[in-house]
């Protein structure tokens, strides 16, 4: 049994210490905005947030969480960076098939919580781990500076 703190809810659930969180999100917990690309730490679009650092999922054994609190896609938005970044995709439409952008909202979130005013550098660091098919990484760098932007 392993317990986790997922967006201000603790849930006991019945896994291996090695399983990864990806799974215990999706599958167990039925918490699908969290999304599976390749499995191995390499697209970024299973991101979440462990103590608001931002993680890959895939490859985070729900063993290793402990008592982090654990941040999704379904839970950002009670954030303030979270908040402004939810905003901020929809007034721009950054999603194409939208695939990756719970991931790409989840590190960009994290970088404005750090960072509130970034620079393209900032942006482009933060922002390099997450895999778009569609191309819209135009749109996610406008994004996250109307995010910073937003009172
Ligand atoms: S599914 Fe985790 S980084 Fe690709
Ligand atoms: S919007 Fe389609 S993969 Fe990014």
């Amino acid at each position: 049994m392993v317990k986790l703190s997922i967006n201000g809810t603790v849930h006991d659930v019945d896994v291996e210490q090695d399983t990864p969180l990806l799974w215990v999100l999706r599958d167990v917990l039925g918490m699908t905005g969290t999304k599976f690309g390749c499995g191995v730490a390499q697209c970024g679009a299973c991101t979440v947030h462990l103590d608001g650092t931002p993680v890959r999922s895939c490859q985070t054994a729900v063993g290793d969480v402990g008592e982090m609190a654990v941040v999704t896609i379904e839970g950002v938005g009670a954030t303030p960076a979270g908040a402004k970044v939810q905003k901020a995709w929809m007034d721009l439409q950054v999603a194409q098939c939208g695939y990756c952008q719970s991931g790409q909202i989840m590190s960009a979130a994290a970088l404005l919580a750090q960072t509130p005013a970034p620079n393209d550098a900032d942006i482009d660091a933060a922002m390099a781990g997450n895999i778009c098919r569609c191309g819209t990484y135009v749109r996610i760098r406008e994004g996250v500076k109307h995010a910073a932007s937003l009172t």
